[in-house]
This record gives structure tokens, sequence and C-alpha cells, in this order.
């Protein structure tokens, strides 16, 4: 379906296709190259984080970090259930048991209190999500793990920038992921990225993401023996990608100026509907708006009238804990907050080049559908 206004566009520029075609026409180094590390520098740089370490993709990232904290069958991890589900997939990956707390109504991220509720002596980490592009309860959340001696590993796959008072997101945690796929603050169509202070967690992810191998030099252009030393996968992020990833960090700041520039027009005229509710995160809060999501009365009803209308909507999230392969786990649980936001959450088109006149026609048409204009 061709949508007159998309839920997302990219923004990408000539610096974006010069970036790629020049690693392109080098015809060397399109797997394994020196624009990863140099991504990772500054990508690092910019959330003032010590490493950072390229994925394939988000989901990879959970999982190689999972492996480097050693969560393992018998321990648990408490997630959120309303999130993408490879945050919950996660703790599977690794034999781990995930368990759903849920989320408190100002930030849609985990709450403090039911983490607290559903810690045990097995919990072995808490694995809260930014949604959005909104930071969650981190500074609570931190606390709670430090209190009870338990990993904090934040999923920032989608705040990318997002902060707390001058403090990224990313860095409250002992570890943390980030996702680059398309509808991403940044994106290089697929990517992940994991940040760490910690050398050690650092150098596991190396060995995780290629092979379990021991890289001193190039794997393909060297020509000295390589030993592999544990088990690992092939989880890295291609030198081709990492170009893509560094032309687009370099627009970050100017991508988070236009959306918050974007979700603060729609936002002040979506809030004379009283039908709609919009999210507002504390004052210290720094939204990146990766998405544009409210509380909408007669949510399904609104979504079929807008997608008439050539405006695209989605519901971000579903509850996890509610999908077929969960209920098929066995997976029982009583989240109130996750239910109800789930069922009139709606995200709305949110990107950089979104107009004022489409964002006009977005809410005049949200007007029709509640009959406040003819
Ligand atoms: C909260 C959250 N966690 C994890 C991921 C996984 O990232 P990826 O799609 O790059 O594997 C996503 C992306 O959709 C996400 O939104």
């Amino acid at each position: 379906m061709t949508w007159k206004i998309p839920l997302f566009k990219i923004y990408w520029d000539d610096d974006d296709l010069k970036h790629v075609n020049k690693e392109i026409e080098s015809g060397m180094n399109w797997a394994v190259g020196p624009q990863v590390p140099e991504f990772e520098k500054l990508l690092a740089d910019e959330i003032n984080s010590k490493y950072a370490v390229t994925f394939n993709s988000g989901t990879s990232a959970l999982h190689a970090l999972l492996i480097a904290h050693n969560i393992k069958k018998g321990d648990e991890v408490i997630v959120p259930s309303f999130t993408f589900i490879s945050t919950a997939n996660a703790p599977l990956f690794v034999g781990a048991k995930p368990v759903f707390a849920d989320i408190e109504e100002e930030t849609v991220g985990l709450d403090p209190k039911s983490v607290i509720d559903n810690i045990t002596p097995k919990t072995k980490a808490i694995l809260p999500v930014h949604y959005g592009g909104c930071p969650c309860k981190i500074n609570e959340l931190k606390e709670i793990a430090e209190d009870h001696g338990i990993i904090l590993i934040e999923d920032a796959a989608e705040a990318l920038g997002a902060k707390i008072k001058n403090k990224y997101v990313g860095t409250f945690g002992d570890s943390s992921i980030l996702s680059f796929c398309q509808n991403k603050v940044i994106t290089t169509g697929e990517g992940g990225a994991v940040v760490t202070e910690s050398r050690e967690i650092y150098e596991k992810l190396n060995l995780i993401r290629s092979h379990g191998r021991l890289e001193t030099s190039n794997y393909f252009t060297s020509f000295e023996p390589f030993d592999y030393i544990q088990l690992g996968y092939n989880f890295r992020m291609s030198n081709l990608t990492a170009a893509l990833g560094i032309s687009q960090i370099k627009k970050l700041h100017k991508i988070i100026n236009m959306r918050r520039t974007n979700s603060q027009y729609l936002s002040e005229k979506l809030s004379e509907i009283d039908q709609i509710k919009i999210l507002s995160p504390p004052k210290d809060y720094y939204h990146v708006y990766q998405l544009l999501s409210v509380i909408a009365e007669d949510r399904d009803n609104l979504m079929s009238y807008l997608a008439e209308k050539g405006i695209m909507s989605k519901v971000y999230f579903d509850p996890v804990h509610q999908s077929q392969f969960y209920k098929n786990l066995g997976f029982k649980v009583d989240l109130p907050i996750t239910e109800k936001i789930s069922k009139s959450i709606v995200t709305l088109p949110m990107f950089p080049t979104l107009k004022k006149e489409e964002m006009d026609y977005m809410v005049e048409e949200i007007k029709k559908f509640y009959g406040l204009i003819l």
C-alpha cells in the first residue's frame, strides 16, 4: 500500500551516497574494514561511553551481550512486555527466563515498583527499554539494580541521543544496546551496537560476534594464522554498513532537532483534542521521538479511519506475553498497565522531513473522526 503519509521516512543525503560509494569503489573490505572501528569510536564518543561494538542488528547485540554477561540457564531477567519481542527473546536465546514486569504511565517504561516485586534469588539482570526515544525511569532502576547486586542492561534500541540531565541513555547501565534498523533515530538499514564502560565485556563481545576468533589484524587480508578460542557467531556489521553509519551519525543532532520540532508542533495541535492524550515525560527527560505515540479513545476505529485517508498508524506495542509464542510457552502474567496502554496507544507518522501541511492534515482528519469538525 502506498500511503499519503507513511509512518516513517529515512533521512538521507548525498553524504550517505558518497560514503558508501567510496567503500564500494574500493573493491575491497566490503565485510571487515576500517569503517567499523571508526563508526564505533564516533558512536562511543557521541554518548560519552568508553566502548562501542557494532553488530548486524540490535537483536544480535542483545544476544551477544547476554552471553558476555554470562546470563544462562537458571537465571531470570526482568523485562517489559510492552516492547519489541527481541527484548524478551534475548534471555531465551541464552537459556534464561524472561520475567515480565509492568510499566508506568509517564514514560511507558518499566515501573520500578513492579521490578522490585519481581526480584527473586534467581534474578540476574534487569533489561528496561527506553520506549520510542523517551528515557525510562533509569535512575530509579539503576538504584534497584545496585541495591540488589543485579546487572542493568539498557535496551536503548529506539533512543540514541536521548538523555536525562545531559547523561545519555545507554550510559546508566552496565551495558546497553542500540539498533540502526530502518525506522530508528539514525539507520544503516539493519544494524546494532553495544555500548559499555567495561573492557572485559568489550573484549568478550569482539570474540562472540566473530566466531570466537582472536583477531589481531584483518582476517581476510592477512596471511597470518588465526586461532578460535571459544564458541562464536557471525554477528558482524559490514564495513559498507559502517560507512553509512558514519555519515548518518554525523547528522544525528540535525535529525533529532527535526524530530523534536515536528513532535512539538504535532503534540501542541493534538492537545486541542480531548480524546487524545499526549505522553509527557518528566521535565529533565530529553525525548528524541523515534516514535510519536499517543493514547487515543476508540483507537482501532481511529486507525482504520486514518488508513482510509492515506495516513499510516501502527500499534507499538502489543504485549509480548500475549503473543502466541509466549502463550504457548505458558507465560501467564497480570500486567494491568501494560494491557491498558497497549489497548489504547497508537503511533502516528513522525520523521525529520514531515511537513507542517502533512501534520495539519493528520490533525484535521483526527478531529473529523471524533466529530469535532465536519
Ligand atoms: C525496543 C527494541 N529492542 C530491540 C530491537 C531489535 O533491534 P533490531 O531490529 O535491530 O534487531 C528493537 C527494534 O525493532 C526495539 O525496538
